[in-house]
């Protein structure tokens, strides 16, 4: 209590004795404090409260076309389904053909939309590969492509310790399939003036992951691709989005329990469908046209934008990783001791 007389006191003192300098200092401080609240609540209301666009404004109901890549498993699998409830004609892309019939007749029979699938090998594509799946995209009205697919590697390693077709499938698949079929249908979008583009990101891309550097590079490639495809195409009425997503439980996480900062599937997509144009958790981030939709992920996002220390994050994640590829390759020991 005396502690606090004495700097009340003193506080007065300094006050008078400098009264234009203490203004100044009350006033920065109100600022900076005003700034914080407002920054929070609008943050706040993004997640908790605001609607974000319409999917109708992109063709729902109105017989346009979802082209989800990545769409037979896990987060794009579960894209398609959302989706087609929405009222989209959704178009699966990936590799398995009998999970992509099986996913595609299990939407039919939910919902009345059309469906179709495409078998493809992002890893293997070549310009003929390409070609062939652009020419299956060719008079269709598509409104919204989710470009999901995506690959990790299959464990933390060093660059120096990662094989080289491990490298190269990541890059492919994370970025030239990317590329490739958004080439391949933005033309009908930029013709039709309307479409919606989400690149499906992580948050391995906003924080650089050491052992995971390839991943990581990937995925902060789409973070700026994002945002100059964004500026380039919205003067036709095209939004373009770049969704940075945390943990999901799925295949390529190798997480199978859900927990507040690990949602599955349903209610991920449905944080991203509900969300759109809004950025959530990376209001603020300085990353322009991404959002952080899901509200324990933005929470986490927000609260690094707030710290503001990448080296503290990157240094986290780096022990993070050597742990993991630890327990991985003990893992794999204890297995191939039992076989
Ligand atoms: N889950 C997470 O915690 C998490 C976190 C951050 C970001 N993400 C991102 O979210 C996206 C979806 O991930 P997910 O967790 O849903 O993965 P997932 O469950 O492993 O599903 C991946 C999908 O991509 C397809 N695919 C994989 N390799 C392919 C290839 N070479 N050619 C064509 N299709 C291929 C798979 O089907 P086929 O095997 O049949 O081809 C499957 O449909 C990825 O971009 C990922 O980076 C996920």
């Amino acid at each position: 209590m005396e502690y606090v007389h004495t700097f009340v006191t003193s506080s007065i003192q300094l006050v008078n004795a400098y009264p234009v300098a203490a203004s100044l200092l009350l006033g920065l401080g109100a600022t900076t404090i005003a700034r914080f609240c407002y920054r929070t609540i609008s943050v706040f209301l993004q997640i908790f409260v605001l609607p974000g666009q319409n999917l109708k404004n992109y063709g729902a109901k109105k017989g346009a076309w979802a082209v989800i890549t990545g769409a037979s498993d896990g987060i794009g699998k579960e894209f398609a389904f959302q989706l087609a409830k929405a009222g989209f004609n959704v178009y699966l892309v990936a590799r398995n053909t009998e999970l992509l019939e099986a996913a595609a007749a299990e939407i039919a029979s939910k919902h009345s939309v059309s469906t179709k699938t495409a078998s493809i090998d992002f890893a293997k594509a070549d310009d003929a590969a390409y070609e062939a799946l652009s020419t299956k995209f060719q008079g269709l009205d598509i409104g919204v492509l989710v470009n999901n697919v995506g690959k990790s590697h299959a464990m933390p390693a060093y660059l120096v310790d990662t094989p080289k077709d491990e490298i190269a499938d990541i890059v492919s698949i994370n970025v030239n399939a990317t590329l490739r079929v958004t080439y391949s249908i933005l033309p009908g979008m930029i013709q039709r003036k309307r479409g919606l583009i989400l690149n499906i990101g992580s948050f391995a891309g906003a924080i650089p992951s050491p052992m995971l550097a390839t991943y990581s590079g990937t995925k902060a490639f789409l973070a700026t691709f994002t945002s100059a495809l964004a500026e380039e195409v919205q003067q036709f009425g095209i939004t373009v989005e770049h969704v940075n997503t945390y943990f999901v439980v799925s295949k390529l996480s190798k997480i199978r329990k859900a927990s507040a900062l690990i949602p599955r599937p349903a209610p991920y997509v449905r944080s991203v469908l509900s969300k759109i144009g809004l950025p959530c958790g990376a209001a603020y981030s300085r990353r322009p046209n991404t959002s952080t939709p899901y509200w324990s992920h933005a929470l986490i996002d927000y609260a690094m934008t707030v710290i503001d220390i990448p080296s503290l994050f990157i240094s986290y994640t780096h022990g993070l990783h050597k742990d993991i590829r630890k327990r991985a390759l003990r893992k794999m020991e204890r297995e191939s001791k039992a076989q």
